[in-house]
């Protein structure tokens, strides 16, 4: 291992080769400015990672040619890149991501990582981000990687060695901040109070991306014993700790822990995740598997998405045939609460968007991507009410799903169930 500066670290990434990028609140910033500064020398670059956040200079249009976005999970700073010749998707679960990199069926040439200095037995920390930066850097070939104070340490599994890693670059780069309550409305209340009822006390949450997860975790501050395996967690999760309502008591698997793969969010969380064996880091693949998800009790997994048909079809990763977002974990923790004993698969949306647009529609866009199958979806919930979906025929999920659906398009989506599965109506014992 070396310590170079980050214009001299970056020479190592050759033309034609895989750079994976570490993601979420580790996307390591100066490593990638100093790469997109060699946008002339380069050639067909293709750049692997899930969602980033912040600067994303190799997507900018210039760097065509150059870098090639070839994204296993769409995030804003990369979306117009991904939706252009610049760039590509690929539809995958977070649970196989490390598959495709172990397996080499996408096999990672250079890693760029940013962790945390290392420990006094040379440890460093894939901090805030292990999920898919684990596998990836198992069988990259060059491992180049910020050494940033400012990354916590985190327990769990994400550790490497500072004599694995090629090259280190000092850096003092503050992680991105999200503060998703921010973006609660009146919506996102409503739906966070309905759920808020479904859960039982010494529930196993798992929550996904958005304003509607907080709002979730706000109204469950009476609730006792609750336990955390969630993919991701924001500073909600942190806020509910301290009141006393998560103890994870009764998990079976990582009981007394927060169990995650990658953490967005505030330096509040930033700071208490340093170096608190509360908090327990693993990769998606072991968090995000059916077969750990499902041991423990109760699992309620709380997911959004972009569109949801009449049948139950939910399109969660683009809007027509415009990438937006990924699969991510959806699948995997849908299905796994739906195995484990007592558990609720919620996919929670507002009935419409800000324009006004019903997200509930006869047919999904053309060209939008299922994500969640219709057989896998049980709840659904808006801000109208709580669907259930389980054991229906497609006529029974129809009118269910129009009970909760934006009042101002009921009339028309009424019409659309009629057309489609006449006026025949009876009830099952
Ligand atoms: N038709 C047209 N536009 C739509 C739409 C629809 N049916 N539904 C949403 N949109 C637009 C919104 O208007 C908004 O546009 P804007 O960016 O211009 O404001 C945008 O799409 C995002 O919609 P929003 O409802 O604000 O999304 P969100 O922030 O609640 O996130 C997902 C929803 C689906 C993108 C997010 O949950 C996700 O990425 N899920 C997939 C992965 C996953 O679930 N992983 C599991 C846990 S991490």
């Amino acid at each position: 291992m070396q310590y170079l500066s980050a214009e001299e670290a970056v020479k190592l990434v050759k033309s034609n080769t895989r750079v994976f990028v570490h993601g979420s609140a580790a996307t390591p910033h100066t490593l990638l400015h100093a790469l997109a500064n060699r946008k002339e020398e380069l050639k067909g670059v293709e750049v692997v990672s899930i969602s980033t956040l912040g600067d994303m200079p190799i997507a900018d249009e210039s760097c065509k040619g150059s870098f090639f976005i070839n994204s296993l999970f769409v995030s804003g700073n990369v979306r117009e890149a991904v939706n252009s010749d610049r760039g590509g998707y690929v539809p995958i679960f977070l649970s196989e991501i490390g598959h495709l990199f172990r397996h080499k069926i996408l096999p990672i040439n250079v890693a760029l990582v940013n962790v945390s200095p290392p420990d006094q037995h040379g440890f460093c920390s894939l901090g805030v981000s292990v999920d898919v930066a684990k596998p990836a850097l198992e069988g990259a070939e060059v491992i180049i990687a910020q050494i940033n104070p400012q990354m916590p340490r985190t327990h769990g599994d994400g550790l490497i060695h500072i004599d694995q890693i090629t090259v280190a670059v000092d850096v003092d780069d503050p992680l991105p901040q999200v503060n998703y309550a921010e973006k609660i409305g009146d919506d996102e209340r409503k739906i966070g109070h309905l759920i808020a009822e479904m859960i039982d006390d010494r529930s196993t949450l798992q929550m996904g991306i958005g304003a509607i997860p907080d709002a979730v975790l706000g109204q469950l501050g009476s609730h006792k014993d609750l336990g955390i395996h969630t993919e991701m967690f924001s500073d909600g999760v942190v806020d509910l700790y301290e009141k006393g309502a998560i103890t994870n008591r009764y998990k079976k698997k990582h009981p007394d822990k927060i169990v995650s793969s990658f953490a967005i969010g505030t330096d509040k969380l930033y700071k208490k995740i340093q170096d608190n064996p509360l908090y327990s880091f693993h990769e998606a693949a072991y968090v995000n598997d059916t077969d750990v998800i499902r041991k423990n009790p109760k699992v309620v997994s709380i997911n959004s998405c972009l569109e949801i048909d009449l049948t139950g079809q939910v399109c969660a990763d683009s809007i027509g045939t415009y990438h937006y977002s990924g699969v991510g974990g959806q699948m995997d923790f849908m299905r796994g609460a739906a195995l484990s004993k007592g558990g609720k698969p919620i996919m929670a949306l507002s009935s419409k968007t800000k324009k006004g647009v019903s997200k509930i529609s006869p047919m999904l866009k053309q060209g939008a991507g299922v994500v969640t199958t219709r057989a896998h979806v049980h709840y659904v919930v808006t801000e109208n009410g709580v669907a259930y979906l389980y054991g229906k025929n497609l006529r029974q999920r129809a009118y269910e799903l129009l009970k909760i659906a934006d009042p101002a398009h009921q009339e028309d989506l009424e019409k659309s169930i009629f057309e489609r599965f006449g006026s025949f109506q009876y009830s099952f014992k």
